[in-house]
């Protein structure tokens, strides 16, 4: 992200991210591409990790990944109109890129709008299998490979790493902060009736 751009992306945490999310998506989607409620909020959203973008404080970024068991699947990249030209599109990619290998996830997968395979293919991806068409609009199968991260999370890092808020993974979280304080008072055992 560049500097002072006022543009920042995160992971959605809380309720009210997650309505910031559904607010981007039903203005790009529903309303910008004429895409039926069913179709965009498809059932998968629980299963996913949804991003968050912000510019001065106001949501005009998002998208989602899926973790299967051997890649990561990018999806629902989303700017509102105001927002694109600027860069911020490279960077909510870039975000999910690294947040995916973070992960220990070395290959991604997309479904590219045909008009778009040249903005995916300048992040490392390539077209993969025959062209398709969902939504009305034509799609193009793309997968990267990319070289493992040094940092990717292992099941050596230990529990508190592990235990740490998804994408907040540099500084202790609440849990392990909680290590500090004395374990809880054993309660007595009712008495058996
Ligand atoms: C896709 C999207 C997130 C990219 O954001 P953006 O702000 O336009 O991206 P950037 O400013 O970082 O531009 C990235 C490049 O993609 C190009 N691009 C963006 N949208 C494009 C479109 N609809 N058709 C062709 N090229 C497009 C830009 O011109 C730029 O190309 P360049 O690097 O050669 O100059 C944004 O355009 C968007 O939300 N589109 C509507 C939703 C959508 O279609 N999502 C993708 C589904 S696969």
């Amino acid at each position: 992200m560049r500097e002072n751009s006022g543009f920042s992306l995160k992971i959605a945490s809380s309720f009210e991210d997650y309505m910031k999310v559904v607010a981007v998506r039903s203005i790009v989607y529903l309303a910008g591409q004429a895409c039926p409620w069913s179709e965009e909020f498809d059932g998968n959203d629980h299963a996913a990790t949804q991003i968050l973008g912000l510019l001065d404080g106001e949501p005009v970024a998002t998208a989602r990944i899926r973790w299967f068991a051997g890649f990561a699947k990018l999806e629902r990249l989303a700017l509102r109109p105001e927002a694109r030209g600027s860069g911020h599109g490279d960077d909510l990619l870039r975000f999910m890129i690294a947040i995916s290998q973070r992960k220990g996830f070395s290959c991604l997968y997309l479904h590219a709008q045909a008009g778009l395979v040249h903005f995916y293919r300048a992040h490392g991806f390539v077209p993969h299998g025959a062209p398709f068409t969902f939504s009305g609009y034509h799609y193009v199968e793309m997968k990267a490979v990319l070289p493992p991260r040094p940092d990717e999370l292992r099941l050596d890092d230990g529990p508190h790493v592990l235990n740490r808020p998804e994408g907040d993974w540099n500084r202790p979280g609440v849990l392990e902060i909680s290590a500090g304080r004395p374990p809880a008072p054993r309660q007595p055992d009712k008495p058996r009736a």
